[in-house]
């Protein structure tokens, strides 16, 4: 038994961070069940959590015994009811849009044990919007994890004014016992920290794009010259979180703030991307291609040949 309590897990929806956030509990010891509302989104998981076991052998230094008890402490259903039947802890990580996860909730609160603890990975929105709907306001909060959690290992907890100091604790200690660095957030903010600042860096990144200001490939070297060290920047960055989630921030944001700008550019996110089935890194292409996106070549931050100034300079020719 844990110190949080907390080793029966349920983790509903099962797209780009469901599946990380599943993956790497069940490595760290718990016992999940992931549940998705389509088949297809637990196949897409699936492979991706083939994807994280090469991951996890690589970067993590994980043996092939610690990898099939990482897949055999996992499930897979589109059952809600079988999924939260024994949890103790409740992950939601369904699309952030505020009706898919109030109903969510709703659907899902008559089928919880009554010690069990129910969290929200929204990126944006704040748990006091969905408290009431859980039907357990007390046992309830937010707790975010980053995308490509094996290495940005970060969990923020957020409570609403409801939020119990035990849930509170739980939650914590649940958040160390999976190896994230807990960030406490004082009181609510869409956003946290992390994405306080990320959001307005892809807001700000993809307006330079739809503008045709400049292009992903500048926009990203201009960032990583800018912060030497970076692996990708907010392009790559907008792939890897899934233009999906992208555009229902960029959407749902531009609609609560009447900001033009910000529903101009979940249009172009719509129109160049999830109408042609491009996701992002999970379905090899968006910004970039995969595997080997333009950005980790090993010259993409270099002086460039004297011979490509011609096409440099044809870029920077007033329009
Ligand atoms: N992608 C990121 O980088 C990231 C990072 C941190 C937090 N988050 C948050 O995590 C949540 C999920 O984001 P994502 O990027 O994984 O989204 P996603 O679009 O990749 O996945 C959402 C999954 O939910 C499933 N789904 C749709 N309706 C559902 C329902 N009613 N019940 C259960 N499942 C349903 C979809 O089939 C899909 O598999 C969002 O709140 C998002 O803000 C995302």
């Amino acid at each position: 038994m844990s110190q949080s309590n907390l080793d029966q897990v349920a983790v509903l929806g099962a797209g780009v961070l469901g599946s990380q956030i599943a993956w790497h509990s069940a490595y760290r010891g718990k016992s999940v069940v992931i549940y998705d509302l389509y088949d297809d989104g637990l196949r897409n998981c699936r492979n991706a959590h083939q994807t994280y076991a090469a991951i996890y052998r690589q970067d993590l230094d994980a043996s092939q015994d610690i990898i099939d008890a990482t897949v055999a402490r996992i499930s897979y259903t589109t059952n809600l009811g079988e999924s939260v039947a024994v949890a103790d802890l409740v992950i939601e990580a369904a699309p952030e849009v505020p009706d898919t996860k109030v109903a969510l909730y709703r659907q899902l609160a008559p089928h919880l044990q009554a010690h069990t603890l129910v969290v929200t990975n929204s990126s944006t929105l704040l748990p006091s919007q969905f408290a009431e709907s859980t039907g357990r306001p007390g046992k309830f909060c937010s707790l975010h994890f980053a995308n490509l959690i094996w290495s940005l290992n970060l969990a923020e907890v957020m409570a609403h004014p409801g939020t119990e100091n035990s849930t509170l604790l739980a939650v914590t200690q649940f958040a160390i016992e999976i190896g994230m660095v807990p960030i406490p957030i004082e009181k609510e903010q869409s956003g946290y920290v992390l994405n306080s600042w990320f959001v307005p860096l892809l807001q700000s990144a993809q307006t330079l794009v739809t503008n045709g200001v400049s292009t992903p490939e500048y926009i990203d070297r201009t960032y990583m010259i800018g912060n030497r060290g970076c692996s990708f920047g907010p392009c790559g960055l907008m792939d890897i979180v899934g233009m999906k989630t992208v555009y229902d921030i960029l959407q749902h944001w531009g609609t609560v703030n009447k900001d033009e700008q910000m529903l101009i550019n979940a249009d172009y996110i719509k129109h160049n991307f999830l109408d042609r089935g491009l996701l992002g890194l999970q379905s090899g292409q968006g910004y970039y291609t995969y595997p080997n996106p333009s950005f980790q070549a090993a010259d993409f931050l270099d002086v460039p040949d004297i011979a490509s100034a011609p096409e440099i300079a044809h870029l920077a020719e007033a329009k």
